[in-house]
C-alpha cells in the first residue's frame, strides 16, 4: 500500500492508485485485507480532518455537529420516492420529516401550508427559468433588488400573471431573513418559487436543496401506480436521510443560532475585507454578503492550499459558519508572506480590478493615483 506523505496532502487525487478495484482478483477475505481497507479509510478521514481548516473558498458549512447522533440511520435505506405529500406504501422513507422541513421554510417565506408545493432535492440549482433573481450571486455574492424589479415591471404595465420570478437563495436564503435591515424574501411578493441549498449555510453533510413553489403552478402531476404517488419531482427516487439531517439541524439550531451565525459571518467577512484593503490588497464585499472577493493570488499552490475559488483576476473567500477570526488571521498572514515574494522584484504588478470592484476598492497603482 502507498501511504500519502505529508506533502501529498495538498493533492488528494494522488491516492487514487490505492483505490483501484479489480474484477479478476479474489474477494477480500483475510484479516490483512480488511486492515488495509481500514487504513485507507482512516488516512482519508485524517486528510479530510486536517484539510478542513483550509476550506475557505467554497460555500460549504463543514462544521456539522450531529454526525454521531444521526450515524445509526445509515443502516437503513430510506427512499422518499415521488411526491412528499402522498403516503408511501412502504415504511422505509422519511416523508414526514421532509414535510416538516418544507413547512418550516414555507413559514419562513410566508406562504400557507395549503398554498405551496415543494420537495427536498439533491441540490439548490434550478435551470431553465426565463426570469431568476439571485439572493447571493455565485462569485461576488451580490443580492438582487427584487422590490425594484417588481416595481419596474408594474411601472411598465406587466401584471403578475405575465411573468414568473424564481428566487435563487442558494447561499443567502438562511442569512437574509435573520438580518434586521435586509429586504424580506416572501411569497407575499409576486414571486413564483424559491430554492436554497441545504449543504451551504445551514450545514448538511450531503449536498441537497429545498425547492418551494406555489401549488397553483404544479398542475400536471401524473399518478404513478407502482409507488402509489403523483410525481412532479425530477428524479423519482430521493435520499431519505437528507430530510432527517435537515430537520435535526433546524430543530437544534432554531432561529437564535441561525441569527447568530448570520451576524458573526457577516462581521467576519467585513473584518477580512477591511484587513485586505488596509494592507493595500484590492477587495470588495457586497452588502449583507459573506463572500469576500479579492485580487487573485499568483501562485496556484497557494490557491489550492486554501481551496480558493477564482475567476479572471479575482478570487474569493466565503466566510461560512466555523471560519473563525483565527482562521482568517492565519490565511491573511500566509497571503501577506507569499504576496511579498510574488511582487518583490516589481517585475509583476498586482492587477487592476477597478472594473470589477469599483476604483475605491482597487489598490493598483493606477487606481490609487486617481482616487
Ligand atoms: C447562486 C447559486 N445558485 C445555485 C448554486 C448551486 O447550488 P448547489 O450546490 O446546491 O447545486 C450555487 C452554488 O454555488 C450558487 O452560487
Amino acid at each position: 500500500m502507498i501511504v500519502p506523505t505529508k506533502g501529498e496532502i495538498d493533492a488528494p487525487s494522488s491516492s487514487r492508485k490505492n483505490l483501484c478495484l479489480s474484477v479478476v482478483e479474489p474477494d477480500i477475505k483475510d484479516e490483512t485485507s480488511f486492515q488495509e481497507l481500514d487504513m485507507i479509510l482512516t488516512q482519508y478521514l485524517e486528510t479530510l480532518s486536517e484539510r478542513k481548516k483550509y476550506h475557505i473558498g467554497y460555500p460549504t458549512n463543514m462544521h456539522y455537529e450531529y454526525h454521531a447522533i444521526l450515524a445509526p440511520l445509515l443502516q437503513f435505506s430510506l427512499n422518499n420516492c415521488g411526491d412528499p405529500f402522498t403516503q408511501s406504501p412502504v415504511d422505509f422513507h422519511s416523508k414526514d420529516f421532509e414535510v416538516a422541513v418544507l413547512d418550516w421554510f414555507a413559514q419562513l417565506w410566508e406562504i400557507d401550508k395549503d398554498e405551496y408545493w415543494g420537495y427536498i432535492t439533491s441540490g439548490g440549482t434550478v435551470r431553465a427559468i426565463s426570469m431568476a433573481f439571485w439572493l447571493g450571486t455565485t462569485f461576488k455574492g451580490a443580492i438582487d433588488d427584487l422590490d425594484f424589479v417588481i416595481q419596474t415591471l408594474e411601472y411598465c404595465g406587466y401584471s403578475n400573471d405575465r411573468y414568473y420570478i424564481h428566487c435563487d437563495a442558494a447561499l443567502c436564503g438562511l442569512i437574509l431573513p435573520f438580518i434586521r435591515h435586509a429586504k424580506k424574501i416572501t411569497f407575499k411578493k409576486p414571486i413564483g418559487s424559491i430554492s436554497i441549498s441545504g449543504h451551504k449555510f445551514l450545514g448538511c453533510p450531503m449536498p441537497c436543496g429545498i425547492q418551494i413553489t406555489r401549488k397553483s403552478y404544479v398542475s400536471s402531476l401524473s399518478k404513478i401506480e407502482y409507488i402509489n404517488s403523483t410525481d412532479a419531482t425530477i428524479s423519482g427516487s430521493r435520499n431519505g436521510l437528507t430530510p432527517i439531517f435537515l430537520w435535526y439541524c433546524l430543530s437544534t439550531k432554531g432561529h437564535a443560532r441561525l441569527q447568530q451565525d448570520s451576524k458573526i459571518c457577516i462581521e467576519n467577512a467585513r473584518y477580512l475585507k477591511d484587513r485586505l484593503l488596509e494592507a493595500g490588497i484590492s477587495a470588495m464585499l457586497n452588502e449583507f454578503s459573506i463572500t469576500v472577493v479579492f485580487e487573485r493570488p499568483c501562485d496556484h499552490k497557494f490557491i489550492r492550499h486554501w481551496n480558493l475559488c477564482y475567476l479572471r483576476g479575482m478570487a474569493h473567500v466565503v466566510v461560512m459558519p466555523g471560519i473563525t477570526r483565527e482562521t482568517i488571521d492565519s490565511f491573511f498572514k500566509d497571503l501577506m508572506q507569499e504576496r511579498n515574494k510574488w511582487y518583490q522584484d516589481a517585475k509583476a504588478l498586482p492587477p487592476c480590478l477597478a472594473d470589477d470592484f469599483g476604483s475605491q476598492n482597487c489598490m493598483c497603482s493606477d487606481s490609487k493615483m486617481h482616487n
